[in-house]
């Protein structure tokens, strides 16, 4: 199929495309002293985790510059803004009452979004649990899925009235195998049977808190999670002797990252090719009914999307897997200390993924492939890390290459849509230069640079770019803001 019209654009895409830019609370917030502390704020007190020795007590002050950063988001163009709200700002001790204070601020920035004719897209759950809540097990513990569940239609009691876009986790499989599994992310544990265990709860809070959500929430509100989704393939080049090998780990991180979660949500069942390895760390954890549950039907599936990864043989034996790996160890899965990461070196992003849009489509159309009854897709995230210049005399920051990854990834989304892939959104990762979890303030994703110290705001050319992308892209032909919502 041809796309490509005789000028040599692409299709616009609907008027009613949500256009997006994402962050998360932990990321960007500070003001650490309006809200207790989370799993975050203690695994960035523990020497050596986090790359620069930061935290997330002041990030990005986004509390305070709040008026500041929307009228950023209107002059970029978005009709959507995904941001996550803060467990531990609005539910201090994780349960119980909502506080006041705490739900100030959402309640200003929902508004201040609906002023600027953006529609909210709010995310439950982006990694930063209630201090008090590990202590009970956190993730281990099914209790902590009743707590998410309330905690849920709390929130959902206090801002549905305005936000009708509501997402319960981003990326249950970094909480689980980053945080239980390597260790990478908070809590810190390096346990393969304990990442299974999370993955399995955090699945369940989805679910519960989805049919929950829905007994109260009005029609028009859509409902649903946020995965990071990744292919993996064997590196180009790999000796024919070899492939056999690696593909069979390919297949098992296609599992792990992929299926481990696509399956259970759209099939009802964990994948079986798995099974074998995965089974005997759910005994006891899951009960009759769970699976039925988490596969509460969604209104649309969140694509969080960066890269696709390449595996070779480790002829040296090391094991470079990468912060994308949720590996526990060699002994985590019979064969992965055969394998690892491929690294693009200079032509990758600062975080070493390869940079890779068709993979952005291949990814959407599958899913549409392998699941037929797959809801709507919204890609949630995508951008790119990169060394950035200081600004320039006129204050901008030159990032072309950041520019060249946002472009070269909406066309493939283009793409994706023309040959029949149900995307309704799209969101750039992110609007702020922010606290990349384990590697802090090193690795820089932003539209917008963030001057440490003053916490000025820098517009980068990137932004510009995108507001472009957004205006040459959007359909219905005028300007002013339309759609924002599915
Ligand atoms: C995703 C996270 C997001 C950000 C990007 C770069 O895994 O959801 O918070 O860190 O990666």
């Amino acid at each position: 199929m041809n796309q490509v019209d005789e000028r040599g654009a692409l299709p616009s895409l609907p008027a009613a495309f949500v256009w997006g830019v994402g962050t998360s609370a932990f990321q960007i917030e500070g003001e650490a002293e309006g809200r207790s502390d989370s799993i975050w704020d203690r695994f960035c007190a523990e020497p050596g985790r986090i790359a620069d020795g930061s935290d997330g007590r002041i990030a990005c002050e986004h509390v305070s510059h709040l008026e500041e950063d929307v009228e950023l988001l209107r002059s970029l163009g978005v009709n959507a803004y995904r941001f996550s709200i803060s467990w531990p700002r609005v539910m201090p001790s994780g349960r119980g009452e909502l506080s006041g204070e705490g739900l100030d601020f959402y309640d200003r920035l929902v508004d201040g979004l609906l002023d600027a004719g953006i529609e909210p897209w709010a995310t439950l759950y982006h990694w930063d649990l209630p201090v008090e809540l590990q202590d009970d097990g956190g993730w281990l513990d099914r209790r902590t899925v009743d707590r998410f569940t309330d905690y849920a239609l709390g929130m959902h009691a206090a801002l549905g009235d305005r936000v009708r876009q509501w997402a319960t986790l981003n990326e249950p499989w970094c909480s689980a195998w980053l945080g239980y599994g390597s260790g990478v992310h908070a809590p810190g544990f390096a346990d393969h049977p304990s990442a299974v265990r999370a993955a399995h709860h955090l699945l369940l809070a989805h679910g519960r808190a989805v049919e929950a959500l829905r007994s109260q929430a009005p029609a028009d509100h859509q409902l649903g999670i946020v995965l990071n989704l990744f292919s993996f393939h064997t590196a180009p080049g790999v000796s024919e002797d070899r492939t056999q090998e690696v593909e069979r780990v390919v297949r098992l991180l296609d599992g792990e990252q992929n299926r481990w979660f696509l399956d259970p949500l759209l099939l009802g069942s964990y994948p079986p090719d798995l099974l074998e390895t995965f089974a005997p760390h759910l005994e006891g954890f899951v009960r009759d009914g769970d699976l039925r549950q988490i596969a509460a039907p969604l209104d649309y599936l969140g694509v969080n999307y960066y890269s696709d990864h390449f595996l070779l043989p480790a002829s040296d034996g090391s094991q470079e897997q990468g912060e994308h790996s949720g590996l526990a160890g060699p002994g985590s899965y019979p064969g992965v200390g055969n394998v690892r990461w491929s690294d693009p070196g200079d032509e990758g992003t600062s975080m070493g993924w390869h940079i890779t849009p068709e993979g952005l489509k291949a990814l959407l159309l599958r899913i549409g492939r392998d699941y037929p009854g797959a809801p709507a897709l919204v890609v949630m995230e995508n951008g790119a890390a990169f060394h950035d210049p200081l600004p320039g005399p006129d204050g901008t920051v030159e990032d072309p290459r950041r520019g060249a990854y946002l472009t070269s990834h909406v066309e493939s989304l283009i793409e994706a849509v023309a040959q029949g892939a149900d995307v309704r959104g799209y969101f750039a990762w992110t609007l702020l230069d922010n606290f990349e979890w384990s590697q802090g303030y090193t690795q820089r994703f932003g539209l917008v640079r963030v001057e440490e110290g003053s916490l000025r705001r820098f517009p980068k050319r990137s932004f510009e770019v995108y507001r472009d992308l957004i205006a040459r892209y959007r359909g219905g032909g005028g300007s002013g803001s339309s759609g924002g919502s599915l």
